[in-house]
């Protein structure tokens, strides 16, 4: 016991602001490394066990930003997060702000040049993993801001778990990966609903299709791989599958799924960009060959 509270006058003093799921998540993890644990929440009595696990629920925005050194903040989004600290201390002296609120990458810039402004030390953040990960070696944090800053904060950060990489010094950049890698998730899901709907539609019951669906997944990381060299090196071969293929099968899948009646506005938006690709004459490409294509000037697709 004596020993316990030794190293806990030793380790960084953290406040975590905000106890919805991911909140109540990061300060569990400051705890079981130890660290003297500050919650606040604008509701109360969102703090769970933390308080019996030694926590200090504190009253005020105030008190809480008082008592850590570094200052997580977790909140549903950046206008909470905004509300929220005009009611902090205007004097910071020692302590950091890490704000892991998801949010959009202009939105992090602004809120670094509104914490520079107050002569907060300021780092944004971005949480990749969901909630039973923090703590654990699976748990993915990524920070963005000033390298310094990372740094006088990067050991308390670890209690997050497995990773909190420094991305870059701007601040936005953090967000700008969790935004992108948030698209892969949202049009995923989008993809899997829809072919379960599609499949039921056809009368295949869904744990059959689910046998097979679960397979495509595993051919995804390869796929990732291989078209993060192809776009590097802006070489796109036809080799494995082609844009005209493409553009065969989806017409397939819209043609089915209309018949069904189920929506289509997802794949026919695809198909806009495919149906550009073969126009521009790059049919016999692979299909990483899409993302110029979706990048390109508004007149492709006029
Ligand atoms: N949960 C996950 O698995 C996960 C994974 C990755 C990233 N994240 C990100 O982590 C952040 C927090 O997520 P979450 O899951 O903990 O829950 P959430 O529902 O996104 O946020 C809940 C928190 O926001 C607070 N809040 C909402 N409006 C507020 C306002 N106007 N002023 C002050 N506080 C306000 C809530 O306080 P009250 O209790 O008072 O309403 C609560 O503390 C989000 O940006 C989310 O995208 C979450």
């Amino acid at each position: 016991m004596v020993s316990t509270l030794h190293e806990n006058t030793r380790r960084t003093p953290v406040t975590v602001l905000g106890l919805g799921p991911m909140g109540r998540a990061l300060a569990s993890a400051f705890l079981d490394a130890r660290h003297p644990v500050t919650v606040w929440n604008r509701t109360p009595g969102k703090a769970g066990d933390l308080p019996g696990r030694g926590a200090v629920v504190a009253g005020s925005v105030q008190g809480a930003v008082r008592a850590g050194h570094v200052v997580i903040v977790c909140l549903i989004d950046y206008d909470a997060v905004r509300a929220t600290l005009e009611h902090a201390p205007a004097d910071w002296e020692d302590r950091r702000l890490v704000n892991l609120t998801s949010g959009e990458p202009a939105q992090a810039r602004r809120m670094s040049q509104w914490a520079a402004a107050r002569g907060i030390d300021y780092l944004d953040g971005a949480v990749l993993t969901p909630t039973p990960a923090i703590g654990t070696p699976a748990g993915a944090v990524l920070l963005s801001g000033s390298r310094h800053v990372y740094e006088a904060v990067q050991e308390t950060m670890a209690a997050v778990g497995g990773t909190a990489t420094h991305v870059g010094d701007d601040p936005g950049r953090a967000s700008a990966y969790e935004i992108a890698l948030l698209d892969i998730f949202a049009t995923s899901v989008n993809g899997i609903v829809h072919a379960f709907a599609l499949a039921s539609a056809e009368g295949i019951e869904p744990e059959r299709f689910a046998a097979f669906a679960a397979g495509i997944g595993g051919f995804l990381p390869e796929m990732i791989t291989r078209f993060a060299e192809q776009i590097r090196t802006g070489h796109y071969p036809g080799d494995r599958s082609t844009i005209a293929s493409a553009a065969s099968g989806i017409t397939h899948i819209i043609s089915t799924a209309a018949g069904h009646g189920i929506d289509v506005g997802m794949l026919t938006a695809a198909k806009t960009t495919i149906d550009q690709a073969v126009a521009d004459g790059y049919g016999p490409q692979g299909l990483a060959r899409l993302t110029t294509v979706l990048r390109a000037p508004a007149r492709a697709r006029a």
